[in-house]
This record gives structure tokens, sequence and C-alpha cells, in this order.
């Protein structure tokens, strides 16, 4: 397929053992986000963003409310220090993603589109670091 304005680079990303925290709760949620991106890229590329995007905002809904909360409860009990600042990141991602059904219902142009540049930059800027780091810290408190 040709890459035009709408479309992105077909190529679905893969999972590489660098994305790894070794903490098996923090792993799959990861993989999970990595597959809603792919499943974007589809979407995005066949035009079919109305039909298909209330499923992905499904799979985004279930990774916050089982993943960030598992996240938050080890946080809190292992009293990771940047815990609050962790918290806020994710709240924030939670105000953008009930935006982005806001804008479903409104029907934004190219919503797919943007959804997919949000989700593609958390996970390199939240997922990628933040996470990285976090999971450091929990390890040497002896979650695995
Ligand atoms: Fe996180």
């Amino acid at each position: 397929m040709k890459q035009g304005k709408n479309t992105v680079n077909p190529e679905p990303y893969k999972w590489k053992e660098e994305y790894k925290v070794d903490i098996s709760v923090i792993d799959e949620q990861h993989k999970k986000f990595l597959n809603i991106i792919n499943e974007l890229k589809l979407i995005i590329n066949t035009g079919s963003c109305t039909k298909k995007i209330p499923a992905i905002f499904y799979q985004v809904a279930y990774l916050i409310d089982n993943y960030f909360l598992k996240e938050e409860i080890y946080f809190k009990d292992c009293q990771y220090p940047n815990f609050e600042q962790h918290q806020t990141q994710h709240n924030l991602f939670i105000k953008q993603i009930t935006q982005f059904q806001k804008d479903f219902e409104n029907k934004k142009d190219n919503l797919c589109l943007d959804i997919y540049n949000y989700l593609e930059h958390w996970f390199n800027e939240h997922i990628l670091k933040y996470d990285k780091e976090a999971a450091e810290f929990l390890k040497q408190k002896g979650v695995n």
C-alpha cells in the first residue's frame, strides 16, 4: 500500500528483548500496548476507523483498569519514591483517552491517526522510560 497523508507505515512493531523489564505483569501490559498500536496501523491504512475504534477504546480501557492499577499497587507497596509523579502521568493518559472518546462522538477527522500518534509517543516516553525506571526499583524490592 502506498503511504499517503492519512496512512502510516504498515510494518508492524515487533516486541524486542530490550523492551523487557522482567516483571511479568508489566511486560504483559507492554506487549498488549504494542498490539493495540499495530492494530491501529491496520485500521488507519484500511480506512476503518469509525467501525473499529470502539474495540480499541475497549482494549485501552482494559489496560487502564487492570495494569495501571497493578503498577500503582506495586509502587505503593514498595514505597516507590516517584509514585505520585508516575500516577500523574497515568491520570493524564486517562484524561487524554477520555478526550479521544469525546472526539469520536463528535466525529473528528483523522481520529485514529491522533490516537495512534499518542499511543506511539506513550510507548516511547512512558513505557520505555518511566516504567523501565520504576521496574528497576521494584525488582530491587523483590517484585518479579
Ligand atoms: Fe506506568
